[in-house]
């Protein structure tokens, strides 16, 4: 298949090649020149409907890392403004010779229905609550790196996992590696089908800390809640904050992880984003080498 579309349709072997290839560009990209020529045949566009900085930037700067020809396109400074639809979108900027979508947008399903309605290699960099493949490999490959495999791990993804797509592609790819995943959150935040994954349910945040080697903090999507959501989020924060106290209270050391971007005082305070414990740097560093993987894993398909 040409397409990343999903964690869910992919295998437990492509993410280790996908972490093998990213281990080789990781190498290539502390280098003092950072390129490589792979893909100076290749035309990358990144179409993007929802607003991105890690995605949008690490994808854009692993495609020029590989040499492709890189054009970015953001929605809201667009023809999508005046009607113009999704496909006729794609179809005009394919007809300039491009190979490769990355798109981002709203609606789950979207990078789907766009694979089966173009003719071009599609990544996913996210549709609305569904998935977000990319993310999800960059922190497996965070993980790995820091405790050195998956297998085996206890990864506790806590907050809205309702509205998070990070958190769907997480339990896939961390499943399909062997780690044990529940979650955390308040039970207006946690999707009912959750268990039917295999996923327990811990509505105790200190419990789930002590069971965890690995926690991965998700942000409160503000912009998908109703004003008067439960909680609030000063409640949020009170049950489901991690602050220095409680991390330095548990009797291991965890790893802590947060996709981006941080309510900095909702879901982790500041001297826990910013201690040593905290991967949050790395997992935007280690974006760029497996997108950089996963793009030229998908160009030599298409080559
Ligand atoms: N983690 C993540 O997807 O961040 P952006 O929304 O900034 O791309």
């Amino acid at each position: 298949v040409n397409h990343l579309l999903g964690i869910k349709y992919i295998t437990p072997q492509d993410i280790e090649l996908i972490f093998e290839t990213a281990d080789h560009f990781k190498e290539v990209i502390n280098r003092p020149i950072k390129k490589v020529p792979s893909l100076r045949d290749i035309t990358i566009a990144n179409i993007f409907f929802e607003n991105s900085t890690r995605t949008k930037l690490s994808f854009e700067l692993a495609q020029k890392r590989l040499s492709a020809d890189v054009i970015s396109f953001s929605a809201a400074q667009s023809s999508v403004k005046k009607g113009e639809t999704l496909i006729d979108t794609v179809n005009n900027i394919l007809s300039m010779k491009v190979d490769m979508v990355v798109m981002r947008h709203s609606n789950p399903g979207a990078a789907h229905f766009l694979s089966r309605n173009v003719k071009a290699s599609i990544i996913n960099a996210g549709d609305g609550a569904h998935e977000h493949p990319t993310q999800a490999l960059l922190d497996s490959y965070s993980i790995r790196e820091r405790l050195g495999s998956v297998a085996g791990k206890k990864v506790v993804i806590v907050g809205d996992i309702l509205h998070s797509r990070v958190a769907l592609s997480n339990i896939f790819a961390l499943q399909m590696q062997g780690a044990e995943v529940r979650v955390c959150g308040p039970n207006t935040l946690i999707p009912k089908y959750i268990e039917s994954l295999g996923v327990k349910v811990e509505s105790n945040l200190r419990q789930a800390l002590e069971w965890c080697d690995v926690a991965n903090m998700l942000r409160v999507q503000n912009e998908r809640l109703d004003f008067n959501y439960f909680p609030s989020t000063r409640e949020y924060a009170q049950q489901y904050g991690l602050d220095k106290a409680l991390l330095d209270s548990l009797d291991k050391e965890i790893i802590v992880m947060h996709p981006g971007p941080i309510n900095r005082g909702v879901e982790i305070t500041s001297d826990v984003a910013d201690s040593n414990q905290s991967v949050i740097l790395d997992q935007v560093e280690n974006g760029v080498a497996v997108r950089m993987a996963v793009t030229y894993l998908l160009a030599s398909k298409i080559k």
